[in-house]
């Protein structure tokens, strides 16, 4: 039975997937399968944009028959002419004899060296246009994305960019068409980025050249030929491209990757990354012999310092890192400082063979020494490693001191107080859960980017709109105002939503287009977000939200925490005599009581019980 899926009122996903293919291209390894696009456009003329693999080849003729509901097939689009996308061209050539080919030159040429297939096809070039009634579809050439022959279709009607490779990921789409249906970022990233760097990493300038074309272009949607739709957010791939086509790495840390036949050399990797650690240095590890390359290559591509730590085996590289160095080398690996260590129990040859390979690629800089070991890692040899630590630390864009340095240059104390100096507002923060509203104040939103729209914000885990906002992924945000009167603040600081209705006594019921609540009054404006990503920083989680909506309510000037202190929260009136109690140093918030609770958090200020001291 066909299985296709809506994308606009007039374009028909109709492709598949394929979960039992081991391995892709049959050398990357795809444990959670992948699919294969194809789409309908059912326009006054329909065009089919390629076709899929033949595992999936009868599943897809079923689409399409299914999406074209008895019209007929006036064009297939070939972007593409790798088998993975053209498996089933016959079989829609036979299906469909008055259907229209359209493909530039080289694809003509790969078509007749692939298939018996003698057929003439509309030959498009650069900039060419096929008007099929609404649509005007324009054919842009994208050689080495990833076959020489590829072109992209960009649909100037709708917005719509045909990708071909481009932005596609490893994956079954599970279900799911769209990127926003499903947490990208946290759940499908890894397999872009290995997609990316295995299949087209080697060809960033060629990528570079496709991203400059489609920046002249209004985008809305992207459709690429594996993975998900991008309808939303499109700035979150095209930002990865971005990096990865320019061999730039997206987080400073350090990729290790060993090759150990008995223990000794990942015993000297672990060494290194304690070392790094201890540094505040960001570390992951790989065993050459147990992950696979393609994993590795795509952590390569990801992280700004690399180490490679080989036996020698056979006067030579051990086999596994050899293979792991000719890939990376291949796939064009630049912009990166490397460590190296190696190990030989007469002969040591690993580390000058690995230099010697790597160096040959752009803009490589290998650290001058490398540690040799002589079977295993000698006493003597920790001083060895922490150097290596020490010159990857001294490379670090912003070098990360530890506290005895600290201690050293003299800038050890901090001062929290100074915090309070930083120009924070104040807002209410609300969500819901269910039929659960709830709210709380936090002083953390920043504007982060204006294209898209985008902002941050800090939440402590101690508050029952954090986990509401973790759940749901939605908020609002009321920007105080300078007539807030101290009764907001304590209506939405000083208790838990966990056991209050912060809203009961409220005269209000004003929720903004998400259904979450909002705070109409001593308030100038809303803000509602939908939360992109989300970092965990111990005590808070930052939120990266997307602003759906915003609205003014006033022209009442914002309330800052300085305003706050000065004119609206009442000052901490001195403690009775006889009466027990601590006092919060950074604000004055009195905590009556006799024991201090370990786990206070201030309800003004946020801080814990280090901040307090006894009246
Ligand atoms: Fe998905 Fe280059 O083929």
């Amino acid at each position: 039975m066909y299985c296709i899926k809506k994308i606009t009122n007039d374009l028909i996903w109709v492709g598949a997937n394929d979960r039992r293919l081991a391995m892709f291209e049959g050398v990357y390894s795809v444990p959670d399968g992948v699919s294969y696009n194809s789409y309908l456009l059912k326009d006054e003329k329909t065009v089919l944009f390629d076709t899929v693999d033949k595992a999936v080849r009868h599943r897809f003729l079923e689409n399409v028959a299914a999406a074209l509901d008895d019209r007929k097939l006036d064009y297939l689009i070939v972007q593409h002419m790798e088998p993975d996308h053209s498996s089933a061209l016959e079989d829609i050539l036979n299906r469909y004899p008055e259907v229209k080919l359209v493909c530039n030159q080289k694809t003509l040429t790969f078509i007749k060296q692939f298939t018996e297939i003698d057929i003439d096809a509309f030959i498009v070039k650069e900039n060419d246009t096929l008007n099929t009634g609404r649509h005007t579809l324009h054919f842009i050439m994208a050689p080495m994305v990833h076959w020489p022959e590829v072109m992209v279709t960009y649909d100037s009607t709708d917005k719509i960019l045909f990708s071909a490779d481009a932005f596609g990921t490893f994956g079954a789409l599970n279900g799911a068409l769209f990127a926003d249906e499903v947490d990208f970022n946290k759940d499908y990233m890894d397999e872009a980025r290995r997609y990316y760097a295995n299949i087209v990493g080697k060809y960033g300038t060629q990528v570079q050249s496709l991203l400059n074309k489609a920046g002249a272009l209004e985008i809305k949607m992207i459709c690429p030929l594996h993975g998900f739709v991008w309808r939303e957010n499109l700035s979150t791939i095209i930002s990865k491209y971005v990096l990865w086509s320019a061999y730039q790495s997206e987080e400073d840390g350090v990729m290790i990757a060993y090759a150990s036949v008995y223990g000794n050399t990942e015993n000297a990797a672990e060494i290194l990354a304690c070392r790094l650690r201890e540094k505040g240095i960001k570390t992951v590890m790989f065993d050459v012999s147990v992950t696979p390359a393609s994993e590795i290559i795509a952590a390569a591509f990801r992280w700004s310092f690399l180490v490679f730590a080989s036996t020698t085996y056979n006067a030579g590289i051990f086999v596994s890192m050899e293979e792991l160095i000719n890939d990376l080398v291949s796939h064009n690996i630049q912009n990166r400082t490397v460590a190296i260590i190696e190990n030989g129990s007469w002969a040591a040859t690993s580390g000058a063979l690995i230099r010697e390979k790597l160096g040959k690629c752009k803009n490589i800089n290998i650290i001058e020494q490398t540690v040799s070991l002589k079977s295993s890692v000698k006493k003597s040899q920790l001083t060895e490693l922490e150097a290596v630590a020490e010159a990857i630390n001294d490379s670090f864009p912003h070098p990360i001191r530890n506290n005895e340095e600290s201690k050293e240059s003299g800038n050890a104390s901090v001062d929290p107080k100074v915090m309070f100096k930083l120009s924070y507002g104040l807002f209410v923060l609300t969500a819901k859960d269910g039929s659960k509203d709830n709210g709380c104040i936090i002083n953390t939103v920043t504007q982060i980017t204006a294209s898209p729209l985008r902002i941050s914000i800090a939440v402590n885990k101690a508050n029952f709109t954090h986990d509401m906002i973790i759940k749901t992924g939605l908020f609002n945000l009321s920007v105080l105002a300078e007539n807030a009167p101290f009764r907001i603040f304590e209506q939405f600081g000083f208790h838990s939503g966990r056991d209050t209705d912060k809203f009961s006594d409220s005269s209000y019921e004003d929720r903004a287009s998400n259904g979450i609540r909002y705070v109409p009054e001593h308030t100038n404006s809303v803000i509602s977000g939908k939360v992109f990503e989300s970092h965990d920083y111990g005590t808070h989680t930052v939120f990266i939200a997307d602003v759906t909506q915003s609205f003014m309510l006033s022209n009442e000037p914002s309330v800052t925490y300085h305003y706050y202190f000065a004119n609206i929260k009442p000052k901490p009136q001195p403690p009775q005599e006889g009466k027990k109690g601590f006092v919060c140093k950074i604000c004055g918030y009195v905590y009556e009581g006799g024991v201090l609770p370990e786990d206070i958090i201030c309800p003004l200020c946020k801080h814990g019980a280090v901040d307090f001291e006894k009246i």
